[in-house]
């Protein structure tokens, strides 16, 4: 595997793979690599001849007071999982490279409503850093398609729109969230929780499941919402958010929507941990 923070030397590799007439897969991540980034080199194999990843922790998407000092970094294993997966290009650009004339003097992307609520509205200004690097990242990798987890649900649909209101020649494809066995999503923030605060999260996924269930069986969704909200308190969380929304828009539901999803974000400690369940009814 190559690993290079060079700009140009990352386009002339995919300009070479293209013009043999092979495909290029990529995956973009903030290191710190897990099973489900792990995943989604494998089934970036599955799609294309070559796997580009980049590794970059953007400052642009963190907020004043969240963890990028205290981000993980672990590029020696991360390199490492990379090689036996099959990647074959490695970017590890620094914040330099990436925002040369800094934060301040950074043209950047923003995509309307999509990302308006939730995470977005916890956050301001994470899903315009979230656009800004993954389209910086698309015009410099320049591959035929990407690959997101489906763990950041409105991340991955910040993307898709960002990629289809901005023309970008590349494909999004969304891979299903890989959760350890107790049901807990995999994250890189996992690491910050105490063994005894792993087991606490697995109550997310039973939570999200219950829900499902009540609310595919015809339940009162804000009642239902209000339960599961409820029974994650109790388990010790402090509630973000926790709603029932439409899957392919993420508005408010009515009686002709049959895929629903359900999005949660909780704390526990100081660790944010988010998740969320799509299902029909
Ligand atoms: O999901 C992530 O790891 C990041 O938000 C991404 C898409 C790599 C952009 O920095």
């Amino acid at each position: 595997m190559i690993t290079t923070a060079n700009i140009a030397e990352i386009r002339a590799q995919v300009k070479q793979w293209h013009m043999q007439g092979e495909t290029v897969a990529f995956v973009p991540t903030m290191g710190n690599l897990h099973n489900g980034h792990i995943t989604l080199v494998t089934e970036a194999l599955k799609r294309a001849d070559h796997v580009v990843v980049s590794i970059f922790v953007n400052p642009m998407q963190f907020g004043q007071n969240e963890d990028l000092d205290a981000y993980p970094r672990t590029l020696a294993a991360d390199s490492d999982a990379l090689i036996n997966a099959g990647a074959e290009l490695l970017f590890t650009p620094t914040p330099s490279i990436i925002y040369p004339k800094g934060l301040a003097q950074q043209t950047f992307v923003e995509v309307p409503n999509i990302g308006d609520e939730f995470c977005g509205a916890s956050r301001p200004g994470h899903f315009r850093g979230v656009a800004t690097i993954v389209c910086k990242l698309f015009n410099i990798v320049q591959a035929d398609v990407a690959l997101f987890g489906r763990k950041d649900y409105q991340q991955l649909m910040v993307i898709k729109a960002m990629a289809e209101d901005l023309s970008l020649p590349i494909e999004i494809i969304g891979i299903d969230t890989i959760r350890e066995a107790s049901g807990l999503a995999m994250s890189s923030r996992n690491g910050y929780l105490t063994a005894e605060q792993k087991q606490q999260a697995a109550a997310i996924k039973q939570c999200m499941d219950k829900l499902a269930a009540d609310v595919a069986c015809g339940k009162n969704i804000a009642e239902s919402e209000a339960i599961a909200a409820e029974t994650l308190v109790k388990a010790g969380f402090k509630m973000d958010y926790l709603s029932v929304r439409n899957a392919t828009n993420l508005a408010p539901i009515t009686n002709e929507d049959h895929n629903l999803v359900i999005l949660v974000a909780a704390y526990l400690g100081n660790t944010r941990l988010i998740d969320n369940l799509t299902f029909s009814r």
